[in-house]
C-alpha cells in the first residue's frame, strides 16, 4: 500500500501570490515545505478534490520537474482520480488554459515565472488556474494567501517519481496519470480558428517568417504548427529547443531581449514577417521587415481584420484592453460599433467578460493578446492570426499598420520601465503622483483635464479594483500612466506609459520618442523620477 504521509509544517512569511502567481527565486522555492505548503494551500483553497482531474505542466525551467512530481504526490494523497501532465512536464499556459476547458477538469497547476529568466538562481512560479480555465481571481489567490499563513499540515504520497516522458497512463498512489502530447489538443483548436490553407499557400508562395521561441516553451508548438502543418521552411523556429536555463537568455519578447529577432527583421535580407514568444508561451511581440508593431497596435489590426479569419468571421462581441494599453483598440469598437472595455492591468479580469460573452478580442500592452478561444492570453495564437490576416490580404506587415493609422488616426505610444529601483522610493514616489491634485492646471503647456488612481468595478461580478495605476489625462485626450510592476522579483519596477493621439497621417511616420518628447519630460518632471530614483533614463523602452 502506497505511504499517504500528513507532514507537519509551519507557515512561510509572503506567499503572496502577485499579478500571475506566486513568484519568487528557484532558492527560496527549495526551502523545506515551501512548495508543499504553497501547493496545500491550494488544494485547501479550491474545494474538495477527490474523484477530479487536475492538470499540470510547465513553461519547463529549472525545477519544473522536481515541482511537478511534488506536486502529483500531494494531488494523490488530496484523493485527486486522475492528472493531466503535459510530455516532459511541459505545458504552454495557454495550451494548458485549452486542457482545463477541453475536458472539464477541476482546473490546473501550471509552473511558471513567464518571462523572467530561469535556473538555478533564477525565478521559478506557480499558478492555480480554474476549471474556466484562467487565472484564479483575486478572492481565489486570496483564499490561498490566507491558508498559507495558518497551514500546519500538508499531506503528499510517499512512493517513487512518475516517467514524466512516457505517454499514456501511469499509476501513482492510486491517482491516474496521464501523460499526454502538450502539443496535440492546442494545434487542433488553432486549425479550427484560422485559414490553414490560405496560410500554407502563403508559405508555399515563398513568404518568409522567423519565429523566436527564446528556447522557451513554445519551441515545440510553433515547430509542429508552422513547420509541420503550414509548411514554413525549416528553420523558421529559431531557438526552438526548450532549456531550462533559457540558454542564459531572457525570453520576454520585446526589442531589448528578443534580439536574435530584432537583428533578422531590421537587417539585410530581412523575412516578410518575425514573431517571438515568451518562457510560457502566452506573450508575443509582432514584427515586419524593419518594423515594430505596438501590442497596442498589433490588438487594433486583429481586432480590425478579425473577420478574414474563419473562428472570428461572424464578428467581435466586444474588445477589451488594459487601462495602460492605448486607445487604439477603442477606436476600431467605435467604427465596428461594438463595446471596448478598459480593465485593469492583468489578464485575469479578462475572465469575466469572456465568459459573458461580453469581449471577444482581448488584449495589453505587456505583450499580450488573445481572444475567447481559451482564458489566458495566447502567444501563437496572435502570430497565427497576424498569418491568416498577411494571407488574405496579402501585403507587408507596415503598410498594413499605416494603412490601419490613416483610417483610424494613430495612438502614438510607449512605455518606459525603470527596473530595480528601490523600493521605498518607488512607493514614495506613486504616494507623491497619488496625493496631486492636477485638473484645470498646465503641465509642460498641456492643460490637465484629471488625474486619478484608476479603480475599476466589473461589469459582470460587481467586484472593485481600487490603485490601478494614476492616469493624468490631457485636454487633448493624452495621457501618461504609472505603475509599479506586479511581476517583478528584485526591487520595484516603475511603469510609465505615455501616449497621443495623431490624427494627421502627415505625422504619423515620426519616432515616438521624438514625437512624444515634450510628454516623456512632463512625465519626468511631475514624477520626480530622477530626484526620487535617482535614474535618468528608462532601463527598457517598448
Ligand atoms: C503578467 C500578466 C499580464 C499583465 C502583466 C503585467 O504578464 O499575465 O496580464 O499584463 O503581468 O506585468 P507588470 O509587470 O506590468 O505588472
Ligand atoms: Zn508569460
Amino acid at each position: 500500500m502506497p505511504v499517504i504521509t500528513t507532514v507537519a509544517t509551519t507557515s512561510f512569511e509572503g506567499q503572496k501570490p502577485g499579478t500571475s502567481g506566486l513568484r519568487k527565486k528557484v532558492r527560496v522555492f527549495q526551502q523545506p515545505h515551501y512548495l508543499e505548503n504553497f501547493v496545500q494551500a491550494i488544494f485547501d483553497s479550491i474545494g474538495d478534490g477527490t474523484g477530479k482531474t487536475i492538470v499540470v505542466g510547465g513553461d519547463g525551467r529549472f525545477f519544473n520537474r522536481t515541482a511537478i512530481q511534488v506536486i502529483l504526490k500531494m494531488a494523490a494523497a488530496n484523493g485527486y482520480a486522475r492528472a493531466l501532465v503535459g510530455r516532459g512536464g511541459i505545458l504552454s499556459t495557454p495550451a494548458a488554459s485549452c486542457v482545463i476547458r477541453k475536458y472539464q477538469t477541476f482546473g490546473g497547476i501550471i509552473l511558471s515565472a513567464s518571462h523572467n529568466p530561469g535556473g538555478p538562481d533564477e525565478d521559478f512560479g506557480i499558478k492555480y488556474n480554474i476549471p474556466a480555465g484562467g487565472p484564479a481571481p483575486e478572492a481565489v489567490t486570496e483564499a490561498i494567501f490566507a491558508r498559507t499563513q495558518d497551514i500546519r499540515e500538508y499531506r503528499i504520497a510517499e512512493v517513487g517519481d512518475v516517467d514524466l516522458d512516457q505517454l499514456g497512463e501511469q499509476n501513482l498512489a492510486g491517482m491516474m496519470v496521464q501523460v499526454f502530447d502538450p502539443v496535440a489538443d492546442y494545434a487542433e483548436l488553432m486549425a479550427s480558428l484560422f485559414d490553414f490553407a490560405a496560410i500554407r499557400a502563403l508559405f508555399a508562395g515563398g513568404f518568409r517568417m522567423k519565429f523566436d521561441a527564446m528556447h522557451a516553451v513554445t519551441g515545440p508548438y510553433a515547430t509542429a504548427i508552422l513547420e509541420t502543418a503550414l509548411g514554413a521552411p525549416a528553420g523558421t523556429v529559431m531557438n526552438g529547443v526548450p532549456l531550462e536555463d533559457f540558454g542564459h537568455g531572457h525570453p520576454d519578447p520585446n526589442l531589448v531581449h528578443a534580439h536574435d529577432l530584432v537583428e533578422a527583421l531590421f537587417g539585410a535580407d530581412a523575412p516578410d514577417f518575425g514573431a517571438a514568444s515568451d518562457g510560457d508561451g502566452d506573450r508575443n511581440m509582432i514584427l515586419g521587415r524593419d518594423f515594430y508593431v505596438t501590442p497596442s497596435d498589433s490588438l487594433a489590426v486583429l481586432a480590425a481584420n478579425a473577420t478574414l479569419c474563419p473562428g472570428y468571421a461572424q464578428g467581435l462581441a466586444g474588445i477589451a484592453r488594459s487601462m495602460p494599453t492605448s486607445a487604439a483598440a477603442d477606436r476600431v469598437a467605435a467604427g465596428l460599433g461594438i463595446p471596448c472595455y478598459e480593465t485593469p492591468t492583468g489578464w485575469k479580469f479578462f475572465g469575466t467578460l469572456l465568459d459573458a460573452g461580453k469581449a471577444t478580442l482581448c488584449g495589453e500592452e505587456s505583450f499580450g493578446t488573445g481572444s475567447d478561444h481559451v482564458r489566458e492570453k495566447d502567444g501563437l495564437w496572435a502570430v497565427l492570426m497576424w498569418l491568416n490576416v498577411l494571407a488574405a490580404r496579402r501585403q507587408p506587415v507596415a503598410e498594413i499598420v499605416r494603412d490601419h493609422w490613416a483610417k483610424y488616426g494613430r495612438n502614438v505610444y510607449s512605455r518606459h520601465d525603470y527596473e530595480g529601483i528601490d523600493t521605498a522610493a518607488a512607493n514614495g514616489l506613486m504616494a507623491h503622483l497619488r496625493g496631486l491634485e492636477l485638473k484645470g492646471q498646465q503641465l509642460g503647456g498641456y492643460g490637465v483635464a484629471f488625474n486619478d488612481d484608476f479603480a475599476y468595478t466589473d461589469p459582470v461580478d460587481g467586484s472593485v479594483s481600487t490603485k490601478q495605476g494614476i492616469r493624468i489625462v490631457f485636454d487633448d485626450g493624452s495621457r501618461i500612466v504609472f505603475r509599479l510592476s506586479g511581476t517583478g522579483t528584485e526591487g520595484a519596477t516603475l511603469r510609465v506609459y505615455i501616449e497621443q493621439f495623431q490624427p494627421d497621417p502627415a505625422l504619423h511616420h515620426l519616432d515616438p520618442q521624438v514625437a512624444l518628447a515634450d510628454l516623456i519630460k512632463i512625465a519626468r518632471d511631475v514624477a520626480e523620477i530622477e530626484a526620487r530614483t535617482g535614474r535618468t533614463e528608462p532601463t527598457v523602452i517598448t
